[in-house]
């Protein structure tokens, strides 16, 4: 692994390429969550709409899902879409869900719920236990798109969780790839048979996509990199809209036995630890989570930006090359159909960089960053 002092840009998709797939591998799938039962799926929504599909099928009727309003809404809609399934939220965000709200809102037609994990940093301890006691017939999902780590640590699924899924890119150098576990009790899930070509087109892209996905000015790129980014950005599309039944690439699974996991924890704590402590006396700045704990792995460090600046402290980093992302888009549909708070977290919610490609010099670039945005406001 990298944590390369070459990196100018910070954020961002991460470059994949063959380097990656030299050397023998460390171990196996079992390193990334292959416990139990599991399956091999392209995208966490392709995990989830097949878990939906399943109940389908062996029912006969579409299933009913409660989800949180606070999540990667465009893909886990866009799941249960595909699924044909009906849904309604429910007041959830990294604030906690209650299990007794959660069960109240469950009408008799609800057959799921999705649990979400946020950020490696907000958990739902319990809550499916507690959901499972009052309403067994209802199959709790856990969405672990955000939190890797948790699945790869729990050998076995928590009380009264049905399925968990995540998603590799979202921490990982890889095209693609989620791992779906499930508790014996759950029903099978098809496995994924679709042949994923998707992600030679990824890998084609090469080096050049990631500098060149964050170059605000297209001109400045030259012709591979412009190229680079073309062949990505299509490649992306289409991953995006992949079939449920769409495996992982090869080339995921080859690049993921050859990643150290345990090298890559570390990194990731370490850098939430050094940008938490040198942004700690910010004003201006929420931290969701400003300490961690000794089970936690961060996506990234999620702030709220006070005041409504959130657009233009992004905008500023972005003009010196920080590329923070926003977790998540909100669909303009959703708006009207959630609460005053939640719609507030998606406006002031900034996600910032901590991955396992930088150490304390482009860190300290980023904090520099922010100390002069607020400074000058
Ligand atoms: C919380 C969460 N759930 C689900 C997904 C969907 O994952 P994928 O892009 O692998 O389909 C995302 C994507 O970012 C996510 O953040």
């Amino acid at each position: 692994m990298s944590t390369s002092p070459h990196y100018k840009v910070i954020g961002g998709h991460f470059e994949i390429d063959d380097d990656l797939i030299k050397g023998p591998p460390r171990g196996d799938i079992s390193a990334w969550g292959g416990h139990g039962q599991y399956e091999l799926f392209a995208t966490g929504r392709c995990a989830l709409a097949s878990i939906l599909l399943a109940y389908s099928l062996k029912f006969g009727r579409n299933a009913k899902i409660l989800i949180p309003e606070y999540s990667c809404l465009t893909t886990t809609l866009q799941a249960i879409r595909f699924a044909n399934c009906s849904y309604d939220f429910y007041a959830g965000s990294t604030q906690g869900m209650k299990a007794h709200e959660l069960v109240a809102k469950a009408d008799s037609q609800v057959s799921h719920i999705l649990l979400v994990n946020y950020f490696g940093l907000f958990r739902n301890d319990g809550v499916a236990a507690m959901i499972k006691h009052v309403r067994p017939d209802i199959k709790v999902i856990l969405d672990c798109v955000s939190d890797l780590y948790f699945s790869i640590d729990q050998t076995v699924l928590p009380l009264g969780v049905d399925y968990i899924f995540t998603s590799h890119r979202k921490f990982l150098p890889v095209p693609d790839g989620a791992i779906l576990r499930k508790a014996d009790c759950a029903l099978e899930v098809r496995c994924a048979e679709l042949e994923n070509t998707i992600s030679s087109r990824i890998l084609a892209a090469g080096r050049s996509k990631a500098l060149a996905h964050h170059a605000s000015d297209s001109n400045a790129m030259n012709e591979r990199d412009r190229y680079g980014l073309m062949l990505y950005q299509s490649a992306i599309a289409d991953l995006a809209k992949a079939s449920p039944g769409m495996s992982p690439s090869r080339k995921s699974n080859e690049i993921l036995i050859r990643l150290d996991a345990q090298a890559i924890r570390k990194k990731r704590r370490e850098n939430y630890e050094f940008l938490a402590s040198e942004l700690s006396d910010i004003e201006g700045i929420t931290f969701l989570k400003s300490k961690l704990e000794a089970s936690n792995v961060p996506l990234c460090i999620p702030v709220l930006v006070e005041g409504d600046r959130r657009d233009q402290l992004r905008k500023f980093l972005q003009s010196h090359e920080v590329f923070c992302p926003v977790h998540w888009a909100i669909p303009v549909e959703v708006r009207s159909m959630i609460t005053a708070d939640t719609n507030a977290l998606y406006d002031n919610q900034l996600s910032l960089v901590i991955d396992q490609r930088y150490g304390p010099r482009q860190l300290v670039k980023m904090v520099e960053c922010i100390h002069s945005f607020m400074k000058y406001l």
